[in-house]
């Protein structure tokens, strides 16, 4: 390869984890060809737009950006600065590329989110013609084997996708038509990743997969292998469906004290009734009976969710169910969301269309519950003490900031030798978003 001048390279990303590790990769993948990450778009020779398609404000944001962008792009031409090559990624390049093309002119190539390792090849193309658009295919395995082994982890704790896809269909969803079917890359192929991360500091891991717990092979057996590599203290996974909670995943959240003491396991509704019109395939009690396993196993395990509130035909008394199983379940975070209404998606096409008033009306009540509960959580950790993993300098003077086991943003005052380091904190303050604390020389893990 011939020596490159440097190119500024400006990536945006939008939506889910899973985008940003995307993100990254895109990034490695872009750095031998001479790009340097840059601030911001201004000036930049590339500018990536990393999208997410979930909901329609999420894809509306992309043509509001794209407007911004447009005006950056003349100025750069303008100040004899050369081209700004502006790229439009992720699941609404996916979803609607042709549209885009159409609609913003600006924009010089679409790849979708199996297509992205062909990046540096597009962007060779497009300094000759515009358009030509990437026939986003959905063979991820080719993508895998396209990227560099090498990473280049930003901090101490890093994502690492090992499932992509989703063959459940919940009618609400796009991601099985953005993402394609379910995918797991192969164990060795993980393990050279998350070795490549250990050897350069990473401590923490979180596998990605929009079913994760799907992963050919067994989840819990990948953590197993990864927890043997040195460095490597904290694994996490996301998002689970409480479908493929399996008995082996369960137990090893009792055995395995590398696997965080977290779950993430979304269940959308607590009516059965709309649960079936979700095809979420499980019920209401079978979630709780799944909740109720994973807490005999790991006693103090943190909770979390996602919620739709106003899915069509959601009644008064289906709100309550889920108001209910809420109660019940008790969380220390979540996610709830109003429905958006996705094209081409079964539940877009229903009857009984909820009003917008009354979607926010559910989630603002959902929301005062959720928060609630996560207070509740974060205040019994007060008089505890925890491991941390420092990832950074805060924003005061002295202090470092880090994560305790179950994802908790924690404060106190420290050296910023500590920082990429697990130290025992003894947590003495807590509000809805973060805990503080003193750090304590005497390592003394207690269980909850
Ligand atoms: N694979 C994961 C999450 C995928 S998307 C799972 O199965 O749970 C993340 C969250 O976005 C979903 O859990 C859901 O709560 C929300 N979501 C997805 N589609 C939506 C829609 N059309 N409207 C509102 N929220 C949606
Ligand atoms: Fe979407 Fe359902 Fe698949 Fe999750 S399981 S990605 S909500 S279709
Ligand atoms: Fe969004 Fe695609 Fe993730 S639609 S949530 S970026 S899988």
């Amino acid at each position: 390869m011939t020596e490159a001048s440097a190119k500024r390279l400006y990536i945006k990303t939008y939506g889910c984890q899973m985008n940003v590790y995307d993100s990254e990769r895109m990034a490695d993948l872009l750095r031998p060809l001479g790009y340097v990450m840059a601030e911001g778009p201004q000036g930049a020779d590339l500018v990536v737009l990393n999208t997410c398609h979930i909901r329609e404000k999420a894809a509306e944001k992309v043509y509001s950006e794209l407007g911004r962008l447009k005006d950056l792009k003349a100025e750069k031409l303008a100040a004899g600065d050369g081209v700004m090559t502006i790229a439009v990624a992720g699941c609404v390049a996916q979803a609607e590329g042709a549209e885009i093309m159409r609609r913003a002119p600006t924009v010089d190539l679409v790849v979708g989110p199996q297509a992205y390792h062909q990046l540096p090849e597009l962007i060779a193309r497009t300094s000759r013609a515009r358009g030509e658009r990437l026939a986003a295919a959905f063979a991820a395995e080719d993508k895998f084997d396209a990227l560099p082994a090498a990473r280049t982890p930003t901090g101490y704790s890093a994502f690492l996708t090992v499932q992509e896809g989703c063959d459940k269909f919940c009618t609400f969803c796009v991601v099985p038509y953005t993402r394609g079917a379910e995918f797991s890359r192969p164990a060795e192929a993980i393990e050279a990743e998350a070795r490549s991360l250990a050897e350069q500091g990473v401590r923490e891991v979180t596998l990605l997969g929009q079913n994760v717990n799907a992963y050919a092979g067994g989840l819990a057996q990948l953590a197993r292998r990864l927890a043997a590599i040195p460095g490597l203290d904290r694994i996490r996974y996301t998002t689970s469906h409480p479908r493929d909670m399996d008995a082996d995943l369960i137990a090893a959240h009792a055995d395995l004290p590398e696997l965080m003491p977290y779950l993430h396991l979304p269940v959308q509704s607590g009516s059965d009734r709309i649960l079936r019109a979700m095809n979420r395939d499980h019920s209401a009690a079978s979630y709780l009976d799944t909740v109720a396993r994973v807490r005999a196993s790991r006693p103090d395990v943190a909770l979390s969710g996602d919620f739709i509130v106003g899915f069509p035909g959601e009644t008064d008394s289906d709100f309550e169910d889920t108001l209910a199983l809420v109660q019940e379940a008790r969380y220390a975070a979540c996610f709830s969301f109003k429905y958006s209404r996705r094209p081409g998606t079964p539940a877009a096409a229903l009857p009984g269309q909820v009003d917008e008033a009354v979607k926010e009306e559910r989630l603002a009540r959902l929301n005062a519950l959720l928060d609630a509960q996560q207070e509740a959580f974060n205040q019994a950790m007060v008089g505890r003490t925890a491991p941390v993993l420092f990832e950074r300098a805060g924003r005061h003077g002295g202090q470092i900031l880090g994560r305790s086991p179950y994802l908790q943003a924690v404060h106190a005052q420290g050296p910023a030798s500590l920082i990429g380091q697990i130290a025992m904190v003894r947590i003495d303050g807590a509000a809805k978003m973060s805990l503080s604390g003193v750090l304590v020389e005497t390592p003394t893990l207690e269980p909850a």
